[in-house]
């Protein structure tokens, strides 16, 4: 591999990490994966970037790969600043208890008990964009809607404290990315968001432990009294996993999926009035432009990648949101299809929930949200268009989404 400056990668002319790059991702994505495994350099460190499908999905499935949390392999960031809780970063046996619990409190029936309220919630929201004649999707819709599941419903946060939450959130998600990326003046902010957040939730974890609410985390204090399974610090760990994990991610899928579909008209005509297309949309807009472009993992063993040799402690990025594109396992993959994933087992999996061990444990939750705000969203203002062309990305490299989407709703159709 060739050596590379901070963030440059082979083939020379790409830069992963630039603003431009934000802009529209794709074309670089096509030139790595005819270059195939490349190097870039990350801090002291030279990591290799994986952007086939292939290739990246045989790392997030193999034992072989994972975080080292335990002896602190990871060149990507300092394990030792991780939050207890935050199995997100840890590899079985770990990982697999804490997972298991949240499991427990995480349940599919949860999820489906949130429905009615998520419509409700969006009804709301959607109700309000209709009667103004336009909206900003992420101020107006995806950010309130995620705060109330997540915030309200999950972290049992009250509306008051959403707006907190939210800069807490942001500033914790673009710290997210690999440390050697951030500046001086992100990782301060990340750690004043982090102990603020983490102040916060031990006195809301105090006041659930003597009052219970019907909220996820009055139950992960209760599997914590029953079985003394889980420290007031996983506890705190989990809750601001959950924080960053559900609600930049969420937020994001709504705001790509709008554009993906302003910006296809005959898919936004396609989806209208086919609620049988909501599902499948969602999946396509995963694998489209998917809200987590990529992932991270370490060789925990002397390993290989195709015909690629790793040592114990390199470092992998597993672009997920180049495999999705991958013209070697989807027809079309450039263009966007809401049909794709219509019949069941038709179209290859995506990976925008990740694969293996660490798969999304919040996806039916993400999939309803996002199926529900979009659905009623393009069925009630079927005149939508952007009120801008300018899209302004969150600066964030792991995550994609917009910081804004104003659109405009036709009047004539409202
Ligand atoms: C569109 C929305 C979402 C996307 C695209 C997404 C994506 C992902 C991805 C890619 C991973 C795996 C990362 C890895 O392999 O390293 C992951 C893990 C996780 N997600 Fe999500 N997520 C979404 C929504 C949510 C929601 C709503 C929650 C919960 C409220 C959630 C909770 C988690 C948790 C706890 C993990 C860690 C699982 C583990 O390590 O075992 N996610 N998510």
């Amino acid at each position: 591999m060739t050596s590379t400056e901070l963030g440059r990668v082979v083939p020379d002319a790409l830069d992963l990490f630039d603003d431009a790059h934000r802009l529209d991702p794709y074309p670089d994505y096509r030139q790595l994966r005819t270059a195939g495994p490349s190097a870039v350099r990350l801090g002291d460190t030279e990591v290799t970037v994986l952007s086939r499908f292939a290739d990246c999905a045989a790392v997030l499935q193999s034992q072989a790969w994972g975080h080292g949390n335990v002896d602190r392999l990871s060149p990507f960031w300092d394990q030792e600043k991780s939050l207890p809780g935050s199995f997100i970063r840890m590899d079985p046996p770990d990982h697999r208890r804490l997972r298991a619990l949240v499991n427990k409190a995480f349940s599919a029936r949860m999820v489906a008990d949130l429905a009615p309220m998520i419509t409700r919630v969006v009804d709301g929201l959607v109700d309000r964009a209709v009667e103004a004649g336009g909206l900003d999707v992420v101020r107006d819709l995806s950010s309130p809607l995620a705060l109330a599941m997540v915030g309200q419903r999950l972290l049992g946060v009250p509306e008051q404290d959403a707006e907190q939450l939210r800069r807490w959130e942001l500033a914790i998600a673009r710290g997210t990315d690999p440390e050697p990326l951030l500046s001086p003046a992100e990782i301060a902010e990340r750690d004043a968001a982090g102990a603020g957040v983490v102040g916060y939730l031990t006195d809301l974890v105090a006041r659930r432990r003597a009052h219970p609410e019907d909220d996820l985390l009055s139950r992960l204090v209760a599997v914590e009294e029953a079985g003394e399974v889980l420290s007031v610090a996983e506890v705190i760990g989990i809750c601001v996993l959950l924080l960053v994990a559900g609600m930049e991610t969420s937020i994001n899928l709504v705001g790509n999926g709008i554009l993906a579909l302003i910006r296809h008209p005959d898919q936004l005509a396609l989806l209208r009035g086919r609620p049988d297309l909501a599902g499948p949309a969602i999946e396509e807009i995963l694998r489209y432009d998917t809200p987590t472009q990529f992932t991270m993992r370490v060789a925990l063993a002397d390993t290989t990648v195709g015909d690629r040799a790793f040592r114990r402690g390199d470092g992998a990025i597993v672009l997920m949101g180049s495999a999705d594109r991958d013209g070697e396992v989807f027809t079309t993959p450039d263009e966007v299809d809401v049909t794709r994933y219509a019949t069941p087992g038709h179209s290859p999996r995506h990976l925008g929930f990740s694969l293996g061990l660490h798969y999304c444990l919040g996806a039916p939750l993400a999939r309803l949200e996002a199926s529900t705000a979009i659905r009623t969203l393009v069925d009630r203002a079927p005149g939508l268009r952007l009120a801008t062309n300018e899209l302004d990305y969150q600066p964030s490299i792991i995550h994609r989404g917009l910081r804004a989407l104003p659109v405009e709703l036709a009047p004539s159709t409202v």
